[in-house]
């Protein structure tokens, strides 16, 4: 029988109880051995769901032999230290994002990986979703010629009222920063931060519900540039929709952002239900990435999103900031460098994309790049 990896979940809240019954009935590769929260009555009541071991201390689940990897859905302040103490523990990490609040913690956790040898992947889901992966490979395949143009718009319906917006820090490194990797990832390497604004109030910190929407304008070394939107409460439904112009062509994802595929037609209108939260538009994206996290754990793939690809998208939430604070542009930090996970197309060689192929569910849904069927 092929193996599976043997996986656990730390912190049972809104993603981490998801990712937790992806891992116990969706993924082919793993198996759901242990979960942990720090809050004793969501501990026992995903165990007792789950019908695995489950417990309130993260140093116990790290401690126990059955785990080979570990799924962290804690608040995002403790990514980091959680990290290291995983890499201590000889433990391989899928951490959602944000990778930690600030570049020097999340260096420190990604040395610490390093130096350890486990395996570190960040929850960036998008480079999972169907329709966003086959724009990357119709781009590497030269389809629309070179990138010149990234447009991305990223909303939410609603802000929680579960989650306490200062655990998830600001609207940059909580929700744009998907949006930044994900034009990291088609793009390659960012150089400067030429605008940044919010739509109403000043400053990056968090701010009141319903008020807080960025627009970003980022160039990349390639001379592309990525226009992106972001908000944290759109009124209407989840959105997370971009166009790719290039040199021959353009390529539309996630244009329709439909909920379901029914649409009622009727006395000169069209009507059809919008995805309302990541839960639904993600589906397939966030199974995809626990797949691929337990083929890393089990030594047939690299990770997708590297915590050398956090630190660089950090850089550039950073540079964000700084721009939308000071009104002006603002140059990326160096340090997150990497050409080669680029798919930058046309001219030039197309670098490799580092991620195995989709599986074989994910590749045989034709033209997806025009459809959004996954919530
Ligand atoms: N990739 C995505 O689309 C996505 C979506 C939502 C949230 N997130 C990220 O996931 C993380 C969690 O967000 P959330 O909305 O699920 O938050 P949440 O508050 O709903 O859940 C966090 C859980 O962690 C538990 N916890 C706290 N300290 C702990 C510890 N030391 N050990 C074990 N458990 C502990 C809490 O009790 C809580 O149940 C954040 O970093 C957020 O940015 C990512």
């Amino acid at each position: 029988m092929r193996r599976r990896a043997r996986l656990a979940v730390a912190g049972l809240g809104r993603i981490g109880l998801l990712h937790a019954g992806n891992l116990f009935e969706r993924v082919p590769s793993a198996d759901l051995v242990r979960v942990a929260d720090a809050d004793p009555v969501r501990a026992e009541r995903g165990g007792e769901a789950l019908a695995v071991s489950w417990g309130t201390d993260f140093d116990a689940l790290l401690a126990d032999d059955a785990v080979e990897g570990v799924v962290i859905a804690t608040p995002s302040a403790l990514h980091a230290e959680m990290i290291e103490a995983a890499a201590r523990a000889g433990r391989h990490v899928l951490v959602e994002k944000p990778l930690a609040l600030d570049v020097g913690s999340a260096q420190r956790a990604v040395a610490a990986a390093r130096a350890s040898g486990i395996q570190l992947q960040v929850g960036f889901q998008r480079r999972f979703q169907p329709e966003w992966r086959a724009a990357r490979v119709a781009l590497e395949r030269g389809a629309i010629g070179a990138a010149r143009l990234l447009r991305i718009a990223h909303r939410n319906m609603a802000v929680s009222s579960d989650v306490p917006l200062d655990s998830l820090g600001d609207i940059m490194i909580d929700v744009a920063v998907h949006d930044f990797d994900t034009a990291r990832w088609l793009l390659g390497h960012s150089t400067e931060v030429i605008a940044a604004a919010p739509a109403h109030g000043l400053g990056g910190g968090p701010q009141p519900a319903g008020c807080e929407a960025v627009a970003v304008l980022i160039r990349f070394q390639s001379g592309a540039l990525a226009m992106i939107d972001a908000a944290r409460s759109s009124g209407y439904g989840y959105e997370c929709s971009g166009e790719l112009l290039g040199s021959d062509g353009a390529l539309r994802v996630g244009m329709e952002h439909r909920a379901i595929e029914l649409e009622q037609l009727a006395a000169g209108e069209a009507r059809g239900a919008l995805a309302t939260g990541h839960e639904s538009r993600h589906e397939l994206a966030y199974v995809a990435e626990l797949e691929h996290f337990a083929r890393v754990v089990l030594g047939q793939v690299e990770p997708e999103a590297s915590g050398e690809d956090a630190v660089a998208t950090l850089e550039l939430v950073g540079a964000a900031r700084a721009a939308l604070e000071r009104s002006e542009p603002v140059a990326v930090s160096r340090t997150g460098r990497r050409r080669r996970d680029a798919a930058v197309g046309g001219g030039g060689r197309p670098a490799q994309a580092r991620a195995a192929p989709l599986s074989g569910r994910l590749l045989s849904r034709p033209g997806a790049v025009d459809e959004d069927r996954a919530a």
